[in-house]
């Protein structure tokens, strides 16, 4: 059957192949009646971002489930850390979603055939990761979670006869009177199809390669948040991109960076100078780490400090995929430090959603990074991931199946329309609102009359352009000149791929541009109004946490 003839009379249109799209796939096509279903993802279905994912899924597991040490762990513990490391900014109404349904979705994906690490008594075992108060995250492989995660969740996908359509690119959302009614897509052959659904749900990630230094694979363009802005659906808390403090830096500079996972901090590894001392607790969340490791590296003359593994027993045999990469990278851990600095390595904001991942434009769901929950706030809690694709993906499939058609008022929506948010208990929103003029110069928004301005170089260049601009002006630290400067790239770059509703596609790498611009400016935006530091967004000209910033910024 080609593509094209099974991607009809689709209840259940899926944008992406990773935990979130794959995990609402599967609960779809399981139902009884089942919802016909397809997932659509730009690359082979089982490389998604989050088959790069390491640590684990973190969640309170029964006694009896695991090797539990002494201490026992409690639901709340799991929502208390999670809210601390949010910074004030997570819906707490989501995060007692997220901690209360978790579990119940980390059995279902065992059942499903994942093989998390199991102890002596059979059991499965737990790691510990910074901010958590406890060790409460199952793993697999060590460190090979996410692709143990994907592995299971496309096999199950596939014996339920999910439609899998790979390699195909989600270009824009078909929008019909105000509801999202299906995806334009550009096949492998260069034509573009329009694909009708009565829902769309988009898993499409996050934006890592808006940076030269990411932890993400080349997929993650940001495709589903520039979809979106472009539709017009609201979107939140872009300028909290959390900075993972310990990627390898040392290998190819091509492809994601290495990323030694926080598991390796749990089990003793430790973080010292360019004078092997140590500067920072290793389990504080991951903000804070990032943000010390960052400002280590500009007062030193390397690009980067060291992570000493030799505290890890048996490094090599309880982390083999790890220790391969190092290898690979030319390190030797059981000999050498290893040399870390921080990579852009999640999304914590992007497409608002309801407690059922409903968006605010009718027919459109979203779950994963591409969604903002409410559940990370200001900064994720490690594994918290996996975990929130897995919930919120379930719950929008479970809404679906009982007629649900718009959002409602809940979770980070209820601010949205209220006229005074703090009365509804929500954290409050404020509006920010893009220039959407070209700058000085150059050619505006694209229309279908407009004359295009050529880029002066390729799409690359283009691309590491932007990189660069976002790398420079909008890394781990950031101030107003420095938004500043990357916002004068950044809006030349927009303007050029043009920024109208319907581009006229010329190929995946400049869909990729025009979407990694989108979205680099709605994170320019929420960077530059948000003038205190807080989470993963640290503001050298604002240290402060205000609490008159206690708000969420939407686009
Ligand atoms: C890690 O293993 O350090 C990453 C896990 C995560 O991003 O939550």
């Amino acid at each position: 059957m080609q593509p094209a003839d099974a991607l009809s009379n689709i209840d259940l249109l899926v944008v992406g192949g990773g935990v979130a799209g794959l995990s609402a796939a599967v609960r779809a096509a399981a139902a009884e009646p089942g919802l016909r279903t397809a997932v659509v993802a730009k690359a082979a279905a089982d490389y998604s971002a989050t088959w790069w994912a390491q640590g684990g899924v973190a969640a309170v597991l029964a006694e009896g489930e695991v090797e539990r040490p002494s201490f026992t762990d409690s639901v709340e513990s799991h929502l208390t850390d999670t809210l601390k490391a949010g910074a004030g900014l997570c819906d707490g109404e989501a995060v007692q979603v997220l901690v209360g349904e978790g579990p119940q979705r980390v059995r279902e994906l065992a059942s499903h055939g994942a093989n998390f690490d199991r102890g002596p008594s059979g059991r499965w075992l737990l790691a510990r990761e910074g901010g958590h108060s406890v060790a409460r995250v199952v793993h697999s492989g060590g460190a090979a979670t996410g692709a143990e995660v994907e592995r299971t969740l496309v096999a199950a996908a596939v014996a339920l006869g999910v439609t899998l359509v790979e390699n195909w690119f989600a270009v824009d959302l078909i929008v019909r009177a105000g509801r999202c009614a299906g995806v334009t897509f550009l096949a492998p052959d260069g034509t573009t199809v329009d694909v009708e659904a009565r829902h769309v749900l988009l898993g499409t990630g996050g934006a890592g390669q808006l940076y030269p230094v990411t932890t993400n694979p080349l997929q993650s363009t940001g495709d589903g948040i520039a979809m979106a802005l472009r539709a017009g659906a609201a979107v939140g808390d872009v300028e909290f991109v959390q900075f993972h403090p310990t990627a390898l830096h040392a290998g190819s500079p091509d492809g994601p960076r290495v990323l030694l996972s926080e598991a390796l901090r749990g089990e003793g590894a430790i973080l010292r100078d360019e004078a092997g001392e140590r500067f920072v607790d290793e389990m504080a969340p991951r903000d804070i780490v990032a943000a010390s490791v960052a400002e280590r590296i500009r007062s030193s003359a390397r690009g980067h400090v060291w992570l000493d593994v030799s505290g890890v027993p048996g490094f090599s045999s309880r982390f083999p995929s790890l220790a391969e990469r190092v290898r690979q990278a030319g390190v030797d851990p059981d000999r050498e430090w290893l040399p870390v600095a921080p990579a852009a390595h999640y999304m914590c904001g992007g497409v608002m959603a309801d407690l059922d991942g409903a968006t605010t434009l009718p027919g459109l769901w979203v779950a994963g990074e591409t969604a903002c929950s409410g559940v990370h706030g200001a900064n994720r809690l490690a594994s918290n991931s996996l975990l929130e694709g897995m919930v919120f993906a379930a719950r929008a499939v479970e809404a679906i199946l009982a007629g649900k058609s718009s959002p409602d008022p809940t979770g980070v929506l209820r601010a949205l329309n209220s006229p005074a948010p703090n009365d509804c208990g929500a954290i409050g929103v404020e509006r920010l609102h893009r220039n959407v003029e070209a700058p000085p110069g150059h050619v505006g928004p694209q229309s279908s009359k407009a004359p295009r301005e050529r880029p002066s170089g390729t799409v690359s260049d283009d691309r590491r352009r932007l990189q660069k601009a976002m790398a420079d002006g909008v890394g781990v630290l950031r101030d107003a000149g420095s938004l500043s400067d990357a916002a004068g790239v950044v809006d030349v770059i927009r303007h050029r791929y043009g920024c109208g509703p319907r581009d006229d596609p010329s190929g995946v790498a400049s869909l990729e541009t025009r979407n990694l611009a989108e979205v680099a400016s709605a994170v320019i935006a929420g960077a530059r109004a948000r003038t205190e530091s807080r989470g993963g967004h640290r503001r050298s000209d604002f240290p402060s946490t205000l609490d008159a910033m206690s708000c969420r910024f939407v686009q």
